[in-house]
């Protein structure tokens, strides 16, 4: 069975990227895999250092800061697909996003092996490197494909293989006040649409997981 993690990225508890995020993993879980919700509100998640301990074998893979990242970064690495969503602010993801992206360096130099140079590694590991990947914007007004394309943007830097939607790169929401995502059909079917899509993907490029 594959495993499809769901992100949110919202600071808010109960959200509308929380509502979306939700839905996307029960559209996946309708096609056999298994799902599991995270979100990074309430959660301590520090930006980069740039100190590059990443990079050096004694990192053993992990990041030197320690907060409330390494168990989620656990947890991408075990996934076969990622969905991740994020409300707009200010025309782009939220801060605890940018620097969950900023620390995912230790994912692309993160097995503590060091080849070539002393100390930085000649080919990075990618260790999201074929999971497949969604993306769930929300906003209020408007930036939601611009949201949307930054977090596609780290999925491809990060090796991830993305879907989009059918009329748009991932699921583009309009709703402002605590809950209004529900009242949004459109984007709630969107939203199943990118869960069905990477479970999909996720089954194709894990094909002895297939189970249902
Ligand atoms: C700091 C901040 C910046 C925001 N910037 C934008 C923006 O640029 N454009 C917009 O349409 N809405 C913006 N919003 C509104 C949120 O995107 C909107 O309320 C969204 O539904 C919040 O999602 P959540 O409930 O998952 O937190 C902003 C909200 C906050 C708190």
């Amino acid at each position: 069975m594959v495993k499809i993690v769901g992100l949110s990225g919202s600071p808010r508890k109960d959200g509308n990227t929380e509502i979306l995020v939700k839905e996307a993993l029960k559209a996946a879980k309708s096609r056999g895999a298994e799902t599991e919700f995270v979100s990074l509100a309430g959660k301590e998640i520090q930006p980069c250092q740039a100190c590059y301990t990443c990079r050096l074998e004694e990192s053993k893979g992990e990041c030197a800061i320690e907060d409330d990242l390494a168990e989620i970064f656990e947890k991408f690495k075990e996934a076969d697909g990622i969905i991740i969503g994020s409300p707009v602010y200010f025309l782009t993801v939220t801060a605890q996003l940018k620097a969950l992206f900023d620390r995912s360096l230790v994912l692309r130099y993160g097995k503590g092996k060091v080849k070539g140079k002393p100390g930085i590694k000649r080919t990075p590991d990618f260790l999201l490197s074929n999971k497949a990947g969604g993306a769930i914007s929300v906003a209020g007004s408007t930036g939601q494909q611009l949201t949307i394309l930054e977090i596609l943007k780290w999925m491809v830097f990060q090796d991830m293989v993305v879907v989009g939607n059918e009329f748009d790169l991932g699921t583009n929401a309009r709703a402002g006040l605590k809950g209004g995502a529900r009242k949004d059909k459109a984007a709630l079917q969107q939203a199943r649409h990118t869960g069905l899509r990477v479970a999909e993907i996720a089954k194709r490029l894990n094909p002895g997981k297939i189970t249902g």
